[in-house]
């Protein structure tokens, strides 16, 4: 039997019962931060060092979560699926939980990056960074994160990912963020989308999009076993 393809486009959402806080909550802080004080690149210039300290903790805090049954169940899928991750997160639980096909389009948080050459790009051995820590080019390094006002590179290959998929599975995105969220509009006319979130009837979404009111955690391992009946 021919496989189908099945893009899974993640959000915050997916990593929320991991212990990992999504991003726009109700006090519409992030872990008590306001975003533009610590995820864009004015941040950075006007204060480093508290960026570097936040994302520090963030790190410590992705090291210590677990995948939940959300993230294990898409791994389930490749059984029955040629299967692709698409993921606006930033931590690695997609691969700790053992996912093929990833894409982070915001980055990841447990590499770091050069602050002149974003092409320099380092695996960390160690969950926090310093001003002292530099790339091969003598510049400091920074976290490998995509912040407010910068440009998304890995969004053409998602485009391309998504332009033929059979299924777009959406899970755990709030869908503000652009130009992430137009992957909804970049698939074919054929291609189910069928969306993942316990806000899913609240949110302001195209009428063929199939909605699912629950959990990741609730929701995927039960979606995952239907599809393989
Ligand atoms: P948001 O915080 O905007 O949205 C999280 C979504 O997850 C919401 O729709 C929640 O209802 C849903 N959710 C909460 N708990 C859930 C659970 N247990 N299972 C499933 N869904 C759940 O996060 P994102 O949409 O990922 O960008 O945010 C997009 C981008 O905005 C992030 O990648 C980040 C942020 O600023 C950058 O850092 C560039």
């Amino acid at each position: 039997m021919i496989k189908k393809k099945i893009v899974v486009f993640t959000g915050a959402g997916i990593s929320a019962e991991s212990g990992l806080q999504t991003f726009r909550g109700s006090d519409g802080l992030w872990e008590g931060h306001r975003v533009e004080d610590v995820a864009t690149p004015e941040a950075w210039q006007r204060d480093p060092e508290s960026v570097q300290r936040f994302y520090n903790m963030r790190r410590i805090a992705c090291r210590r979560a677990q995948p939940n049954a959300g993230h294990l169940a898409l791994v389930e899928l490749e059984k029955y699926a040629d299967v692709y991750i698409i993921t606006q997160n930033i931590d690695d639980l997609h691969e700790r939980a053992g996912s093929k096909n990833i894409l982070h389009l915001h980055g990841e948080i447990m590499k770091a990056q050069s602050s002149r050459d974003s092409n320099l790009v380092y695996q960390l051995q160690k969950d926090e960074l310093s001003m002292e820590d530099k790339c091969k080019m003598g510049s400091i390094l920074r976290p490998h994160v995509v912040w407010f006002g910068e440009a998304v590179p890995n969004m053409l290959i998602a485009s391309e990912i998504v332009k033929d998929a059979d299924i777009l599975l959406v899970v755990g995105t709030s869908l503000q963020v652009y130009p992430a969220a137009n992957l909804l509009y970049e698939t074919s006319k054929d291609c189910k989308i069928e969306l993942i979130d316990p806000n899913a009837h609240q949110m302001r979404i195209n009428s063929n999009v199939i909605l699912h009111s629950g959990t990741a955690s609730e929701i995927l391992p039960k979606w995952v076993e239907i599809y393989a009946e």
